[in-house]
């Protein structure tokens, strides 16, 4: 495992963008776990002024989305289909056919994450996943549980996790209560992974996860066994490490 401090926000998105640069330059057909959540919407628009500035090319990568709200169609405001394509898609040369998310319409739970675990194992895995942190150790929607789930699967969202994504809502009740996400294998199989985490309200969290016991009451502890694992945090949210 292996920390980098950040002095701010900026500092933390742009550490992250050009680590995520580094790996599309290296190898142009890579696949990029992606995830949403406001912590790496920085690193997004920092990938967009370099696409713009012409330092780097998507036209090759392949994406792969750790998770998805269940009963959001894509066209939704709040899906996560959405977000990437206002984030980061949408303003990149990203092809279509080379995007992918649970697809959250699908009611069908068992087919819906048969097909995407299909879909990750066809394009040979992932070369590298990006990550927030949940206040609750959360990653993906991988929530605290007594085992580790292992690839895709649906989730029942914690009352912390609605309480968190409430702000992107009306409110409360709208938040779906659950979703399709990546499980933690999929995760630990990424060759590379990355976690960005800013602010007071992730301090706590990053010290239980990655200076206490790997246990699936803190899913993003696992991490810690993971051979390429970096983490950038601000320094809020490492001003307890
Ligand atoms: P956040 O969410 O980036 O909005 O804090 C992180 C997460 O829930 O994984």
């Amino acid at each position: 495992m292996r920390i980098i401090r950040a002095k701010d926000y900026d500092d933390m998105s742009r550490k992250a963008a050009n680590i995520i640069s580094a790996q599309v330059i290296m190898k142009p057909d890579c696949v990029l776990g992606l995830a949403t959540g406001g912590t790496p919407v920085g690193t997004y628009a920092q990938l967009v002024d370099w696409y713009n500035k012409g330092d780097i090319d998507f036209s090759q990568i392949t994406s792969v989305n750790l998770d998805e709200y269940r009963g959001l169609k894509r066209d939704h405001e709040q899906s996560y289909w959405y977000f990437m394509h206002e984030n980061l898609f949408n303003k990149v040369n990203v092809k279509p056919e080379n995007i992918y998310v649970p697809n959250g319409s699908n009611m069908d739970a068992d087919a819906a994450c048969k097909e995407y675990d299909e879909i990750i194992e066809k394009v040979g895995g992932i070369d590298l996943q990006l990550l927030g942190i949940g206040e609750d150790g959360h990653i993906g929607f991988n929530e605290p549980a007594d085992n580790f789930e292992l690839g895709t699967h649906c989730v029942d969202l914690t009352e912390s996790t609605i309480e968190a994504n409430k702000r992107f809502f009306n409110s409360a009740d709208e938040v779906p209560r659950q979703a399709y996400t990546m499980g933690i294998r999929t995760i630990m199989q990424a060759r590379k992974v990355l976690m960005v985490a800013n602010g007071k309200n992730k301090a706590q969290i990053i010290k239980d996860a990655f200076f206490g016991p790997v246990t699936p009451q803190v899913p993003a502890s696992i991490l810690q066994m993971h051979p390429d694992f970096i983490l950038i945090g601000d320094e809020e949210a490492l001003s307890l490490v």
